[in-house]
């Protein structure tokens, strides 16, 4: 999978380098170039903002500068990137669309507060393309019309992470980052772990995981659960739906609210019912 991103901080993406997603670059199964946005402004002092239309406090970022950064990375590459060495390492021969495994255009990500959620659900959407270019805001945010624009030729999405807001599109994009790189063939070196994890499609859609635990089998007085050291599949596999149930109901109602009762046994519905859950009664008609 290639990954462009452009931003004016391309030092933010020094932890690329590191863990999973930094050994999955150095295999190849992710090729990331970051770009510095002021590249293409022309001015002396490399400007990239200016004020708002209809006033108001802050800056917007101005559509021609991104214009031509997203063009210039369609096109097949940008004079610097940190991919490797530190920002504004020049890297030569910049893939062309063509390199791009399927070819075609990047899916163009715009992190913002004002975007729909990201979920599981999309990470696992979004690793299944083959090129991604994430388009890093600062201040208020890029002037409207460069999605308008790209809207016409790409696939955008504006994206948030969560119901606060960041100086940055950065933090967002290193977070969108890591959870679709790990979801890649072979980033993880146990292919399991991803289908046991919070909001996995299957059995934890809409669960989050229970609490784990590792040796020894008593530390500081606490004991782990006795079921964990059984050795008895089918009873560990129930005592972890168990406690995934608990830990929805206790931290995400709203998650609980949303599991579909088709998909819970008479177990599930037992516990729940001791937990004091209800489901609405249309939930239960369905
Ligand atoms: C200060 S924020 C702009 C907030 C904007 N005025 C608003 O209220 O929607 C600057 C940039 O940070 C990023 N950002 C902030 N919060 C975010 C979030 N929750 N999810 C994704 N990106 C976010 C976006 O790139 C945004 O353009």
């Amino acid at each position: 999978m290639r990954l462009d991103i452009v931003s004016i901080f391309p030092e933010y993406f020094a932890p690329l380098d590191v863990s999973l997603i930094g050994k999955a670059r150095e295999r190849g199964t992710l090729d990331v170039r970051v770009h510095q946005l002021r590249d293409w402004a022309h001015d002396v002092h490399k400007t990239v903002d200016d004020t708002p239309y209809g006033g108001g406090p802050g800056m917007v970022m101005k559509p021609e500068v991104w214009g031509e950064a997203i063009d210039a990375v369609i096109a097949g590459g940008s004079p610097t990137t940190v991919t490797e060495g530190g920002p504004s390492t020049t890297v030569t021969g910049g893939g062309s669309p063509a390199a791009v495994a399927g070819g075609g255009l990047p899916r163009l990500i715009v992190p913002t507060p004002s975007g729909r959620p990201f979920t599981q659900e999309l990470a696992q959407e979004l690793a299944d393309e083959p090129w991604l270019l994430f388009a890093c805001g600062r201040y208020e945010g890029i002037d409207s019309r460069v999605m308008a624009e790209y809207g016409t030729r790409l696939r955008v999405d504006e994206i948030s992470i969560g119901d606060y807001v960041l100086a940055g599109g950065e933090v967002a994009t290193l977070v969108m980052v890591e959870a679709i790189g790990r979801l890649l063939p072979g980033v993880l070196g146990n292919a399991h772990s991803a289908v046991d994890d919070s909001f996995a499609p299957g059995a934890m859609r809409n669960l989050v995981e229970g609490p784990v635990f590792t040796k020894p089998p008593v530390w500081r007085g606490h004991e782990v659960p006795p079921v964990l050291l059984s050795g008895h599949h089918g009873k560990v596999a129930r005592w972890r739906r168990d406690e995934a149930l608990r830990r929805t109901v206790a931290n995400r109602p709203e998650l609980a609210a949303a599991l579909d009762p088709e998909t819970l046994d008479k177990h599930d519905r037992r516990l729940l019912e001791e937990l004091s859950f209800r489901f609405q009664p249309e939930d239960m008609a369905n």
